[in-house]
Formats: C-alpha cells, sequence, structure tokens
C-alpha cells in the first residue's frame, strides 16, 4: 500500500453491501485509505447477481469494490465477534449500510463501537435514517428515488414518473456519506473523539433534487415561464428535457435520427445572436419573436423546430462542432458505447481496464475526483476472503494458534440458513 496518498494510514473496516456503501468506501479506497471489506462467509449478495461469466464475481460487485482487500467473519459467532471487536480497535473508520436494526441485533450499534474505540468514525446509509415513521423500512435505489422526489420531477409532463439512469440514491447517498466520514475524521483532529455519521438515502435525493424545491416555492408565485408546459399544480412537475436553469435548453434530434442522435443546446442569452445567425441569417436574428429571453421563452415551441430543422443536416458531433465555435453550450447524447470509445475519457482516466483471476479483462470506471499529489491506482477487487489470513496476522497480529482455533469456533463459518 502506497504511503503518499490522500487517505494513506486511514483504515476502513467497511462491512456495506450491494451498491450504496460501497461505492463510497472504494472511493475511499482510490484515494489511498486500507480499505478492509468485511463480509459474512457467504459473501456479499452482489458478488452473484447478474453473473455474466459463470462462477466469477458479477460486474456488480467488481465495479464497486476495487482498492479494498476481503477478510470473512462470521458475526453471528462468539468467536467471529471477538475477530471483529479487534478490527474495530485498529481501524479508523467503520462503514455499514445493512438493513434496520442489523447492528443492534449483532451486538455492535455506535454505543457499543465507540466504547471499544472512542477514536473511530462509525459511518452507517439508511433508506430513512435511524428516526422518524420510515426508519425501519429497507430501501433499495429506486425507493429513494420514489421517495426523494427525483421521480416525480423526472420524465415528461404527460408520461409516468421515471427513474433517473443516474444512481442518485445509492452512489449520489455513498459520495455523500464520504464528505461525512472525511468531516468527522478532520473533527477527530481536534477533538480525539470519533462520532457517528449517518446519511440517509431519501434525504441524499431530496439533496440532489435541490433544485426542484426552488421550483416548488416559485410556483406559489405563478407560472414557471421556462417550463415548455403552461398549466401548473402546486407541485413541481416533470420537466422532460426543459433547462431546469436560468437558461432555455433541450435536446434536438439530429441525424441520422437514431436512439441517441441527440445533442443537447442551451441556448444561453448572449449567444442567442450568434446562434440565430448560423441557423438562420440575419432574418433570424431581427425575428421579434426571439428578440430577447422572455420572448424566446414564450414561443420555445418554434425555435426548437428551427434548431431542429437546421440539427436535421448534421450528425450530433458535427453539430457540437459548429456550436463549439461559436461558444454555444452543447453536448451530445452519449450512449454507453460512445463513451467507452471516446478519447477524452481515455485521457481522463475514466473508464479504465483491469485483469481479474476469475474474468479476465473488464473494465471499472476511474476516479471523479482527481488529486494532484494523490494519484489513482485502480486495483481489481478481492476474490471473497482473499486476504482473510493476510488481515488476522498483519493487521491482528494473531499466530496461527490463534487463526486455527477461531477457524475451529466457526468464526469464519457460515451461520446457519434462517431459511
Ligand atoms: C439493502 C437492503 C435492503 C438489503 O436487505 P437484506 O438483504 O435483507 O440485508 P440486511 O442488511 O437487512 O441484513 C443482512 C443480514 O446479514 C447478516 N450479516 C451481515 N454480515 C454478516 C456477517 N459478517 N456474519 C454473519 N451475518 C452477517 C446480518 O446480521 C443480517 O441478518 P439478520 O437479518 O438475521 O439480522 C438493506 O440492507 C438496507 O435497507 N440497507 C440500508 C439501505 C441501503 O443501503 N440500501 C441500498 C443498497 S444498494
Amino acid at each position: 500500500m502506497s504511503s503518499n496518498k490522500a487517505l494513506s494510514g486511514i483504515r476502513i473496516l467497511d462491512m456495506t453491501h450491494v451498491q450504496a456503501g460501497p461505492t463510497s468506501s472504494q472511493l475511499m479506497g482510490f484515494l489511498g485509505a486500507d480499505v478492509i471489506k468485511l463480509e459474512s462467509p457467504m459473501g456479499d449478495a452482489t458478488r452473484k447477481q447478474l453473473q455474466d461469466v459463470p462462477g466469477a464475481d458479477s460486474l456488480y460487485f467488481t465495479m464497486l469494490n476495487c482498492n479494498k482487500r476481503s477478510i470473512t467473519v462470521n458475526l453471528k459467532n462468539d468467536k467471529g465477534k471477538e475477530v471483529f471487536t479487534d478490527l474495530v480497535k485498529t481501524c479508523d473508520v467503520m462503514m455499514e449500510n445493512f438493513g434496520p436494526g442489523v447492528l443492534d441485533r449483532l451486538g455492535f450499534g455506535w454505543e457499543k463501537v465507540h466504547e471499544i474505540n472512542p477514536r473511530i468514525v462509525m459511518a452507517s446509509i439508511k433508506g430513512f435514517g435511524s428516526e422518524g415513521p420510515y426508519a425501519a423500512f429497507k430501501a433499495y435505489e429506486n425507493v429513494a428515488q420514489a421517495m426523494g422526489g427525483s421521480m416525480s420531477t423526472s420524465g415528461f409532463f404527460d408520461g409516468p414518473p421515471v427513474v433517473t439512469g443516474a444512481q442518485i440514491g445509492d452512489s449520489g447517498t455513498g459520495v455523500h456519506l464520504m464528505a461525512g466520514i472525511l468531516a468527522a475524521l478532520l473533527q477527530r483532529e481536534r477533538t480525539g473523539k470519533g462520532q457517528y455519521v449517518e446519511c440517509a438515502m431519501m434525504d441524499c435525493v431530496m439533496n440532489l433534487v435541490r433544485v426542484k424545491w426552488r421550483d416548488h416555492q416559485r410556483i406559489e408565485r405563478g407560472p414557471l415561464p421556462e417550463y415548455s408546459i403552461q398549466e401548473f399544480e402546486d407541485f413541481t412537475p416533470r420537466a422532460g428535457n426543459d433547462s431546469g436553469g436560468g437558461q432555455l435548453g433541450n435536446a434536438i434530434k439530429c441525424k441520422p435520427g437514431g436512439n441517441n442522435d441527440y445533442l443537447y443546446i442551451v441556448v444561453q442569452e448572449h449567444v442567442w445572436n450568434a446562434l440565430a445567425n448560423r441557423v438562420g441569417g440575419e432574418a433570424l436574428v431581427k425575428d421579434e419573436r426571439f428578440e430577447n429571453i422572455n420572448a424566446r421563452r414564450k414561443n420555445q415551441a418554434a425555435m426548437w423546430k428551427l434548431l431542429e430543422d437546421f440539427a436535421s443536416s448534421y450528425t450530433k458531433r458535427e453539430l457540437m462542432a459548429i456550436l463549439n465555435e461559436i461558444d454555444v453550450p452543447c453536448g451530445p447524447i452519449m450512449s454507453t458505447k460512445d463513451l467507452a470509445n471516446d478519447e477524452h475519457v481515455k485521457l481522463r482516466e475514466m473508464y479504465v481496464e483491469l485483469d481479474h483471476p476469475e474474468r479476465g479483462k473488464w473494465h471499472n470506471l476511474g476516479c471523479p475526483i482527481k488529486l494532484s499529489d494523490s494519484p489513482v491506482e485502480i486495483t481489481r477487487s478481492p476474490l471473497l476472503g482473499e486476504h482473510t489470513e493476510e488481515i488476522l496476522s498483519e493487521v491482528l497480529g494473531y499466530g496461527a494458534d490463534r487463526v486455527g482455533e477461531l477457524k475451529q469456533a466457526g468464526a469464519f463459518s457460515k451461520p446457519p440458513s434462517k431459511r
């Protein structure tokens, strides 16, 4: 483990599973933390979900668990609890995203963990937090998107609510959790004390749809002119591809008219004259229907039609080049294939090839946080329990006798099935 990374020297006991927690601890691993992923001897369920290579850890698992070591411990066994207690004593951070009440049932709620190691930062993701009417409920990504206001504000006005492709409930909450952990570690520098950090997925989704709350309150004072719909009720409506900001924007269909052949164009106020000139010459620049932003808002259907007619002669990339020349903010709708082959993505190391003993070559997304003095080297996800012996001896200082005794007592064996 390199000692010159931003989080070098920080050891994380990572009990997270599925997506929300692992994405957070993986980011911390990218930044140099020593992440010890503690799994039940059955393993994180995602190892076997959506498997594409028979017998190999799935991409669902490998893409969320790089830069970690894996240890398996049976926390329902008394000797397993002893191992866990020793790990808590040596770690700076403990992370988990179990369902409500799971840690208490295992005997390791915050009070207990804090008592074992007063310096440890314990970080939890819950669907709805530890208190309130929803506290006892489990949650997955789309449940959080539904309950945090994202689904009701995504999609087209006259269509059903839509889930966004960006995993804002899981990965979005993971990023929030990392911020909380780093803040708690900084505070510990001054106080010497750890603390409990909690992120509820519903809260984090609400935070990420923040601008829709701006609109929720504006509606009280009348219709929102930037929306392409005219009729409003007393909640923020779905806005399709409307820009959602102070400038007008839309996805404009391009040649040859396939599924992702669109360019998103923001008609920034001060680029209108150049844009109008390029699309329709002097006549369009002088067209009173579009003479200022208020007029363009009112007549936006006509404006988008004009832009779409112009766009029909160009591919999204060609149109992007034309509009970039006159400084119009725009972006082609990129498919995953477009992105996987994109020069810029390659240069930014955002889609990196890795090797894996079970699955061979595969790709993970790179680290989106670039630090000038903490270069990221991505290492493949660990096999289940790959580092159990290494961690027991190197981190906990256990000798062969102690390990043998623990094994004998079932500390690393599967707990009896409940079902
Ligand atoms: C994601 C979620 C719905 C999955 O639910 P689930 O599969 O029923 O899993 P839970 O977290 O509720 O329970 C895990 C079980 O494994 C057991 N377990 C976990 N690690 C263990 C270990 N090392 N040894 C033994 N048992 C272990 C727990 O004790 C628990 O058993 P119990 O139900 O007998 O108490 C739930 O964990 C959840 O709501 N998490 C919080 C929100 C969240 O992060 N959701 C997004 C996930 S992407």
